[in-house]
């Protein structure tokens, strides 16, 4: 049977934007900006309310890997009524080119450990969802990359960035996703925050910088450039925060449709 999809149109009239982060260490610049806080605590994660460059907001550090970035994406959604979600961190270079604390926007998000290649599947497609990429919300896209533009400071790149529940330290596997996936850069929340989102009709994006070269090394440039990466990936979301407006959103939703060949 071939794939279906279902197109609708959703109006946001107020703005209630997420910013998720998955360490302590990526929400502090934004905290000390933060105005007229207030915390609620759910599922173990603090979820910070406030105003934050005239938006209202809700930051929130969802913790490492996909099922706590899965987890507070959909409480995000459910209890906090979010419109809107832009997840920003610090993630491990899989281009070569790449250097620690330039800037890379997610204009595409992949799980790269997902694989049902034995179902016919391509690796990163999961069973019965319509892609195997999510795409960044083109509103969030346009204003991230003017953003950049207007930081001269930091190089800016868009692309692929993929998402597993591994920190990538080998030269192997950077090939792999380089080969498998075509992916800038690796990390282990956004493209399960975005595929909650797409499930949930939210526009999101993710913005990160390069902490890592993902290699041999991976693990003490982590430490040491952490905080500056974090820094820069803080200092994107700060100039394309106070632009976003509410949006009619035409968003692709799945039906329940086989999209294996073999099934
Ligand atoms: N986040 C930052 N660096 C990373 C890496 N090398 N692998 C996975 N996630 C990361």
């Amino acid at each position: 049977m071939p794939a279906q999809a279902e197109n609708k149109t959703t109006t946001v009239s107020h703005i209630r934007l997420a910013i998720v982060v998955a360490m302590q260490e990526e929400q502090e610049q934004i905290l000390v900006q933060l105005q007229q806080a207030q915390t609620v605590t759910r599922a173990g994660m603090c979820f910070h309310q406030g105003t934050y460059l005239g938006q209202d907001v809700v930051v929130v550090v969802c913790g490492v890997g996909k099922v706590n970035a899965a987890a507070c994406a959909q409480l995000l959604i459910s209890e906090f009524h979010i419109s809107h979600m832009i997840n920003i961190g610090v993630a491990g270079a899989i281009q070569g080119h790449l250097q620690m604390g330039d800037i890379v926007i997610g204009g595409q998000l992949i799980q790269h450990d997902v694989d049902l290649q034995a179902l016919g599947l391509a690796p990163g497609h999961m069973f019965r969802m319509p892609s195997l990429a999510y795409d960044a919300d083109p509103q969030l896209l346009q204003l991230a990359q003017q953003a950049a533009h207007g930081i001269t400071a930091q190089r800016s790149y868009t692309g692929i960035i993929v998402t597993g529940d591994q920190f990538i330290a080998c030269n192997d596997k950077i090939q792999r996703l380089a080969h498998t996936f075509q992916a800038l850069a690796c990390e282990m929340e956004s493209a399960s925050l975005a595929q909650v989102c797409s499930l949930n009709q939210i526009p999101f994006i993710a913005i990160r910088s390069i902490s890592d070269q993902a290699n041999h090394a991976a693990q003490l440039d982590f430490q040491q450039f952490l905080t500056i990466a974090a820094r820069n990936a803080s200092a994107l979301l700060h100039a394309m925060v106070p632009f976003i407006q509410p949006e009619a959103a035409t968003t692709t939703t799945r039906t329940d449709t086989n999209h294996s060949p073999g099934l």
